[in-house]
This record gives C-alpha cells, structure tokens and sequence, in this order.
C-alpha cells in the first residue's frame, strides 16, 4: 500500500535489465557516447521536430536548468502559486537562474489567465526597480492531480507570448498527462506554444532519467555550460541515455502512465463508493487527493499504507471537518490492484 510519491516505486524490469547489458561494455564519456547521440536523435523522432536535449539527474535540476537558461537580470518569473519550483525545490530555481518566483493564483493547480496577465503587466521591460516579466512555467500534469487541456496550455502560452516571454512546462508526469489527453507529445507541448520541458521519467519507471528538451535549439546555447557548472554533466551520461532507450521503446512509457493512471481511477471509485471517505477535488492523473477520518487514516498507518497528509489548498470549495484529515494518494507503473483494493478495504471498516 505505497501511495506516499510515484517516486517510492522501484525502477521498471526493461530499465533495469537495460542498465545491466550498458554495464558490461565501454563508451565515450560526458555525453557523447553514440548511445547519448542516438537517444537524443530518438527525442526528434518522440517530439516530430529537430530538439536540443540535455539529462540531467532530477526534475528540480531540468527546472532550474531549464529556467536558468531563459535568465536575464533582474528577471522575473511567473509560477502557479502552489508549483512544485516555488514549493518543493529550496529555491534551486531562484539560484541557479538569478531570478525571482513570482506566484500566480489559480483554481486547482493551473494559473488564471486574468492573474497572470496581470502579474506580468506589473513588471515591465524596463522597470528597473521592479524587475523585469521574463518567463513562464506552469507543470503538467499539475501537482494536484489535475490536467491542463491542450486549449488551456494554448491560452497561458498566448499571454506569455504576448509579454514577448517564453513558456516553461515542468513534465516531471508528462507521461501520466498526455495519456490522458491523447495527445501526442508535440500537440501537448511545441504545437501549443511550450518552449522548454522538462521531461521527467524517474516517476514513472526509470531509476534515474530526466531531460531539458528545448524545441528551439537556438535556445539551447548556453545550456551546456549551465549544466556542467551545476555539476549535472554525468561522465556515464550514457546511463541515462541507456533509461531512455528502455522508457521510449514500444511506447513503455506510455502503457506505465496508462497504468498508473487506472490505479488511480480504482482508488477514486473506490473512495466515491465510500461512506466516510470522499475526493478533495476531481483529478484525473495519477494523483488522488482524500479527505479521510483521522481514525481511519492512522488505522491505514497501521497496516502499512505509506501517504502524506496535505496542506489544504487556497481554493478547497469544502473545508476538512475537524476529525478529518487531507491525504494524497500516489499510484505509480509498480501498484498493483490488490495495493488499492487492501487500502480501500481498510477505509471501508472505518
Ligand atoms: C511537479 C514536480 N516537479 C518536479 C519534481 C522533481 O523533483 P525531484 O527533484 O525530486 O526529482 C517533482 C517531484 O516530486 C514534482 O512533483
């Protein structure tokens, strides 16, 4: 019953025995093994145009790379309020960039349009004091389980593009996300106006993969020098090239969102089954969000379910009652339904 993080789960078969057969042979360092070269071929082939791609070890690394990248002084950036750059990643992307976060309200984990408009209107190009508008990041799918539409994305991209700014997407669950839109990866990110993405594969099935994808190569130039510095340049890059190879072959990386995603949709059944628990909000990746007893939470401790509690967000339309508590639950390629079936049993004896 591990539903504390999508990064609690192991590392997929084909990864692993992938990993095993690139350990027995020798390869050029630093990222320029034919194996590097040949998997960031596989990302033009993934995203149907010419990309530049860096990997790196973790997703708060491909942001604030990624962000760094886009940098000018005194430059600011525009997050969702409750995104994982500004709430989970101790300011790496105000260090590494140089820049300020500054957060933009919106229902359910996606910025509203009228309030980044406005954000951005108060830092103009040349407001020295102020600082200057110059970039934007939103994540899909977003940390509270929901999905921007691809019309969504679309609009924050307009406003970005509008204010002359490039748009960031953190993919840390672009997989989880783009199954569910069916959509293919350029229609969810280039086609709609995303420039940078960090694409993560960590959470669903790599040991240890991420990348900064730049659909403009053009942009991409300082970038090795940002990544070497911050000492996110691997020697064995070709290890990570290696996960890759396994993650996009047959389309492995889609059938594990598909999974995780449909363990979450037995848990959320489950929980709109229930009698005493009941969904904080709708999600549709492989996030859930459940507001629960505190008796019944602790009785699910006691038989092992790992989860975190949650801070209630700005916009929760229905307050937690005092002997309940907020929980996120997190379903990954590796739960299995019998994981989901025994959490919701436990809820189900109250
Ligand atoms: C939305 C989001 N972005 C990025 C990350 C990357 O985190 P890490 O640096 O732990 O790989 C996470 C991990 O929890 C995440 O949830």
């Amino acid at each position: 019953m591990f539903f504390a993080s999508d990064n609690w789960a192991g590392a997929h078969p084909a990864i692993n025995e992938r990993l095993l057969r690139e350990s027995t042979r020798f390869a050029a360092a630093y990222g320029t093994s034919d194996l590097d070269r040949a998997i960031e071929r596989r990302f033009n082939e993934i995203f149907e145009r010419d990309v530049a791609v860096f990997f790196v070890a973790t997703g708060t690394a491909a942001n604030s790379l990624a962000l760094a990248s886009l940098a000018k002084p005194g430059g600011v950036i525009f997050a969702h309020s409750e995104a994982h750059v500004i709430e989970d990643e101790c300011g790496a992307p105000d260090f590494f960039s140089g820049m300020r976060i500054c957060p933009v309200e919106g229902p359910r984990g996606k910025m509203d349009p009228k309030h980044l408009k406005n954000r951005i209107s108060r830092y103009p190009q040349d407001a020295i004091h102020h600082g200057r508008a110059t970039a934007v990041t939103m994540t899909q799918a977003s940390e509270v389980g929901t999905i921007h539409t691809l019309d969504e994305i679309e609009t924050l991209a307009a406003i970005a593009k509008e204010a002359g700014l490039p748009l960031h997407m953190d993919g840390a669950r672009f997989a989880n996300a783009l199954v569910e839109l069916d959509a293919s990866p350029a229609e969810m990110t280039w086609k709609r106006g995303v420039d940078v993405l960090s694409f993560g594969g960590t959470k669903n099935g790599c040991w240890c993969a991420e990348a900064i994808v730049f659909f403009d190569p053009q942009m991409a130039k300082e970038l090795p020098f940002l990544r070497k510095r911050s000492a996110q340049l691997f020697s064995k890059s070709r290890f990570i090239a290696a996960q890759f190879e396994a993650y996009l072959q047959d389309d492995l990386w889609l059938d594990l969102a598909r999974h995780a995603n449909a363990m979450a949709n037995r848990l959320r059944a489950g929980l709109d089954a229930s009698n005493s628990a009941r969904q904080a909000w709708p999600t549709t990746s492989n996030e859930v969000f459940a507001v629960i007893p505190k008796a019944t939470a602790k009785a699910a401790e006691d038989k092992g379910a790992k989860f975190y509690d949650w801070l209630e967000p700005h916009d929760m339309s229905e307050p937690v009652a005092d002997g309940d508590m907020l929980i996120r639950l997190v379903t990954s390629f590796a739960t299995e339904p019998q994981d989901v079936d025994a959490f919701l049993d436990v809820i189900a004896a109250g």
